[in-house]
This record gives structure tokens, sequence and C-alpha cells, in this order.
């Protein structure tokens, strides 16, 4: 994937349409797991093609 786009607005999941800054809010506030943020927001409940990189965004974050 590509790490350099940062664009907060780019959206991560289609089927649900969460951006990239909706999805990094929720994990600076601590929901730490894809199952609670799928929970949430509704991400990676339907087709699962968003899975990697949402993944990706959590990893980020608990490595910083
Ligand atoms: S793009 Fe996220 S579930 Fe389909």
């Amino acid at each position: 994937m590509d790490s350099a786009n940062n664009d907060p607005e780019q959206v991560i999941c289609y089927c649900s349409g969460s951006t990239r800054q909706q999805l990094q809010e929720l994990i600076n506030q601590g929901v730490d797991n894809l199952d609670r943020l799928s929970r949430i927001t509704g991400a990676c409940s339907g087709c699962g093609g968003c899975e990697y990189e949402i993944t990706q965004l959590l990893a980020e974050k608990i490595q910083s």
C-alpha cells in the first residue's frame, strides 16, 4: 500500500464510506482493534477489501 498517501479525506472503506480521518480519530480515541472499529463505523463489514488498509492504520498507531 502507498503509505505516502496520508490524505485525511481518502476513503479507506468504500462500503461504509469511512475516511482515513474518521478511522484515525477513533483509533486515537483508543479503538484499538478491527472488530470495534467495524462495529462503530461499519468499516470492513461489507466486502472486506479494506481490511488490509485498516489493519495498517491500526498498526501504525500501535507503533507510534
Ligand atoms: S471496502 Fe470496506 S468492507 Fe468493502
